[in-house]
This record gives structure tokens, C-alpha cells and sequence, in this order.
């Protein structure tokens, strides 16, 4: 089983770093990692944030585990040489559709979510966000309008079969759950967003034992603060699911602490923490490694059929707060090295 390791910027290589010794101390037999360059420090190097090698790399791997991307030298290059490109351009390369953002609450850091304790507690929501189209892809440019005044534009659309798809891992996905399916959409305002319900509810007839229900995307949002509980699946677009999975996060206690799956049609999959490349604390060594060991143990399960040490790496997570470990963006101390050490311990239980 072929690894590949996308360390990228900021924070990434940090945070992989600590996950890679959390599966080298598991002893998988016929684990094999191979690194490559990608996002600003793939630019640095080879004048391009994918480069072909990275690329290459991603194809030819069972899975895929990725750190971040996002450098601020490079925020003023041309968009096509922008690190974020390079995340861009794997998902849509690979057919990466279906990406599973899971935001629940471990009990010890009930007091960590910027919600109130007693709200926070019931957060247990899976994120299904459509990765590979909408406003993300669509045609975009800057363009002079007649009365001489520069115009960005960027077009939204989702075609059926687009939607079909991801609809059908929303249900599957609700299936595995409590079987209740939240489609976030903006019917009331959006075209794109009228046919996304239409072929929600087609769909729904094959999945009878769901419960499908829809929500405008700005109420979802206030209902994510308000009732996190109500939640079992969401199922939403390229950039609703980018912003509410960011904020579905805060609620569950850190940023930090979120991993996700971005899957294609054969159960191949990337890998990653839903944060970014933190560049404020790139390298000094304060970042949460969790999201990304809890990004390696969804790596087991989903796409190398090894559930077992998934579990025991969810349940090591979980002992090592409980034992009191928390870095900084929980309101502790611990480094990252510390938080991988307190980890690959609690997996000696
Ligand atoms: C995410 C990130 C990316 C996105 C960026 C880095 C392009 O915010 O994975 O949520 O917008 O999809
Ligand atoms: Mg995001």
C-alpha cells in the first residue's frame, strides 16, 4: 500500500510529520510513504505548485494524506501559480468529489467550543461537500464593464449528474449515520441551487429509510450555532460545505481538531486537516497535529479497508486529551511534538 505524503506549507510538514510517526508506530505491515512537493514550497522549488512528479505521485498512490497549502509570499502571483491551486487541481485531477468533513465534539473539550458547553455538546454532524465543481470551477475572469470599471466574475453551476452523485453519497453517507440528510442549498435566490433540490428530492426515492429535509445556506449556518445538535448529515455545494465546514468546526471546539476525506467514485482518497497552513506559526512548533492523525486514521478506514488500528488511533486521540493533553489553540501549552508523543502513548493502552 502506496502512501503519498503532500506535506505543503505553513504548518503541513509539521503536522504530517507527527501523523506519519503515529502510523509508523502502529507497524502496519506493507505501509510504504513517498513524499513530494506541493503548494508554495513545490513553487519555490520547481516553478509550479503541482508539479508533474507531485502529480504523478498522487495517481499512483492508494491514498493520499496532505498537510496544507497556502504560502503569503506567493499571494501575489499570477492565480495559476497560486499554492491553492495546487489543492484545486488534485481534487478535479483525481475526481476527488465527495469530500467528508465530520465535526463532533470529544467531551473533554466541551469547554473549548465557542459555543456553551451544554449547545456544544451534541455536535455530531458529517459534512458532505461537492469538491470538484460549482463557483470553485467555473469560468472566471476580470473584465473591463462599458462604463470602463474592472469586474471580477466567477461563474456558479452544477450540472444533474454533478449533483447526482454527490446526493447519492449524502444518502449513503446518512445511511451509515441516523439517517437523516440536510441538503444546504440557496433555491430561493440561485438557478444552480433550484436544480440541486430538484434532483435531491429524485434522488430521495431511492433512498426511502432517509429522511431528507432542505435549508437555505444562511439559515443553516445560523442553525449550526444555534442547535448544532439538529444535524446528523449535511449534504451542500463546493463553497456553502467550504464555509459552514469551517464554521461547524468552531463549534465542535478547534479548527484544530477536524480531519477530512475527499473520495472518488472507487474509494481512493485524500487526506487532510480542514485547517490551513496557519503561516502565523509555521515553525514553532505550536500547531495541533490531531486534525491530520484524525486525517490518517479516516486514510485507514476509507481507503486501505483497515478499521481496526483506525479505531485505535481515534480511541488514542481521545485518551491523550482525557489524559489533559491540549496545545495551544485548545488554551494549553503542548507542542506538536508533545501532542504526537501523548498520542503514540496512549496507543501503548
Ligand atoms: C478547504 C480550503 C480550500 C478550499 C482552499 C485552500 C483552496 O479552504 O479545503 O476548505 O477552499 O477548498
Ligand atoms: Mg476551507
Amino acid at each position: 500500500m502506496l502512501v503519498a505524503l503532500l506535506p505543503g506549507d505553513g504548518i503541513g510538514p509539521e503536522v504530517i510529520v507527527e501523523a506519519v510517526r503515529v502510523l509508523e508506530a502502529l507497524d502496519i505491515h506493507g505501509l510504504i510513504f513517498e513524499e513530494a512537493p506541493i503548494g508554495g514550497a513545490a513553487y519555490k522549488e520547481y516553478g509550479h505548485p503541482l508539479p508533474d512528479k507531485t502529480l504523478d505521485l498522487a495517481k499512483r498512490a492508494d491514498a493520499i494524506l496532505f498537510g496544507a497549502v497556502g504560502d503569503p509570499d506567493c499571494d501575489a502571483l499570477e492565480r495559476h501559480l497560486r499554492p491553492e491551486q495546487a489543492i484545486l487541481g488534485v481534487r478535479k485531477e483525481l475526481q476527488l468529489f465527495a469530500n467528508l468533513r465530520p465535526a463532533n465534539l470529544f467531551p473533554e473539550l466541551a469547554d473549548a467550543s465557542a459555543l456553551r458547553p451544554e449547545i456544544a455538546r451534541d455536535i455530531d454532524v458529517m459534512i458532505v461537500r461537492e469538491l470538484t465543481g460549482d463557483v470553485y470551477f467555473g469560468e472566471k475572469g476580470m473584465r473591463t464593464t462599458d462604463d470602463g470599471l474592472r469586474q471580477g466574475y466567477d461563474i456558479m453551476a452544477y450540472d444533474e449528474a454533478e449533483i447526482a452523485r454527490i446526493a447519492r453519497a449524502g444518502f449513503e453517507t446518512a445511511q451509515a449515520r441516523r439517517c437523516k440528510l440536510c441538503s444546504v442549498d440557496k433555491a430561493n435566490v440561485l438557478e444552480t441551487s433550484q436544480l440541486w433540490r430538484d434532483v435531491m428530492v429524485e434522488v430521495s426515492a431511492d433512498y426511502p429509510d432517509v429522511e431528507l429535509r432542505h435549508m437555505y445556506v444562511d439559515n443553516a449556518a445560523m442553525q449550526l450555532v444555534r442547535d448544532p445538535g439538529q444535524f446528523d448529515t449535511i449534504v451542500t455545494g463546493n463553497l456553502f460545505g467550504d464555509i459552514l465546514s469551517d464554521l461547524a468546526s468552531m463549534c465542535a471546539g478547534s479548527i484544530g481538531m477536524l480531519p477530512s476525506a475527499s473520495l472518488d467514485a472507487g474509494g481512493k482518497g485524500l487526506y487532510e486537516p480542514v485547517h490551513g497552513s496557519a503561516p502565523d506559526i509555521a515553525g514553532e512548533g505550536k500547531a495541533n497535529p490531531l486534525a491530520t492523525i484524525l486525517s490518517a486514521a479516516m486514510m485507514l478506514r476509507y481507503s486501505l479497508d483497515m478499521s481496526q488500528p483506525a479505531d485505535r488511533i481515534e480511541q488514542a486521540v481521545a485518551k491523550a486529551l482525557a489524559d489533559g493533553l491540549r496545545t495551544a489553540d485548545l488554551g494549553g501549552s503542548a507542542t506538536t511534538r508533545q501532542a504526537g508523543d501523548a498520542v503514540i502513548a496512549a496507543l501503548a493502552h
